[in-house]
């Protein structure tokens, strides 16, 4: 199969993970006999240094070309309060261009980072869920959104608008993932306070009356933050909207050890030439600038986002198990970036400090 990547690396460490991943693809590609075809664009602080812009036409238009976005990171070092041009319009940008309403996160507890968790092992332990993320509505982009005023009388406003199909859509998703699944939703909202979170649960539970197979419940947003690191376990799918997804997912990155190990898929309902949906992946942790340059970031969530891009965007299951195994097996075999360096006590003699270099070679020798 050929497949037609577009890179959008972004700022710090969104260069160096989507290189290391690169390695893996290129692997990969000649394991299994794929040729790939790489695109790039400039994206975030990177673009808007280069361009003036955060998502100049030239990368939307390489990304409109390929059959994949993998995107590594966007943020300037500091965060400029003032501008109106900032580098997070890129991804928001490329999510609403392409309509990538559905955000799919993963989060899985690894036996072997079991230890570099901060929560205690035996309410980790069998931790598999997936946080389903509404991406291109609600307070990101409802209007009016800005700033009026001057100092003394400063005002600000941010308005969360969904319409119903926008909700039906990212629930059918829920549902649909569920069956292939443990066969569980649960939808996060904030119903006994916002209208918008009134019509997540009235369309929730008429796309629920459609799938009787699925079990369904609704949870206030705030307590599914408290249940997921009281009882993490009890969760398949968790359906949410926009903001409350983008906290609750970081959350339960914290479950798998790190925001180091959380890779996600984006996607719409496009398809790409080979008829499976175009989609962006990307891992969840931000462009880190404190640890940019070092070497030392963690590659394998976008190692992982990789991994999804082949299971949803090329239909190369083989591939993307290969890829997730080999994950597994570095972790196994006892390498781990600093973010997921164990910390205490215990036996740790199994443990080898490596750095992105290291690590993703370890990846490759083990696909
Ligand atoms: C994420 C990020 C983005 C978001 C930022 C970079 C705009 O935190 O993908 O979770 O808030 O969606
Ligand atoms: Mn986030």
């Amino acid at each position: 199969m050929n497949l037609k990547i577009a890179l959008l690396p972004g700022d710090f460490i969104g260069n160096e993970v989507v290189a290391a991943t690169v390695e893996v693809l290129n692997a990969i590609a000649i394991q299994y006999g794929h040729t790939i075809d790489f695109s790039s664009g400039l994206v975030g602080q990177t673009a808007i240094d280069q361009t003036g812009e955060a998502l100049p036409e030239a990368t939307l238009n390489a990304a409109k070309a390929a059959d994949a976005i993998l995107f590594g990171a966007v943020g300037g070092a500091t965060q400029d309060t003032k501008s109106t041009v900032r580098p997070e319009q890129a991804i928001l940008g490329l999510r609403k261009t392409f309509d990538l309403f559905a955000n799919l996160r993963p989060v899985k507890v690894y036996e072997a980072l079991i230890e570099s968790s901060t929560l205690k092992p035996e309410i980790l332990r069998g931790t598999d869920m997936i946080i389903l993320r509404e991406l291109t509505s609600g307070a990101y982009f409802g209007k009016p959104q800005g700033r009026d005023g001057a100092a003394g009388s400063r005002t600000a406003v941010d308005t969360t608008f969904y319409t119903e199909q926008e909700v039906a859509r990212l629930m059918v998703m829920a549902f649909e993932l569920a069956r292939g699944r443990k066969k569980k939703v649960a939808q996060a909202d904030k119903a006994n306070v916002m209208a918008t979170g009134r019509l997540w649960r009235e369309v929730a539970h008429e796309v629920a009356a459609e799938y009787p197979d699925v079990a369904y419940e609704d949870v206030l947003a705030d307590a599914c933050a408290m249940h997921l690191i009281r009882n993490p376990r009890q969760y398949d799918i968790i359906a949410t909207e926009n903001l409350f997804g983008d906290i609750l997912s970081d959350e339960a990155a914290m479950l798998a050890g790190s925001m180091g190990m959380l890779p996600s898929a984006s996607l719409g309902q496009n398809t790409n030439r080979h008829g499976f949906r175009f989609g962006l992946y990307e891992p969840i942790h931000g462009s880190a600038p404190d640890i940019a340059g070092k070497g030392v970031a963690n590659p394998l969530a976008t190692i992982l986002s990789a991994a999804l891009m082949m299971r949803w965007s090329f239909g190369l299951t083989q591939e993307a198990d290969a890829m997730e195994a080999a994950v597994d097996k570095v972790l196994m075999d006892g390498y781990r970036c600093g973010d997921i360096a164990p910390k205490g006590g215990g036996d740790h003699s199994n443990i080898k400090i490596v750095g992105t270099k290291e690590m993703t070679e370890a990846v490759i020798a083990r696909l």
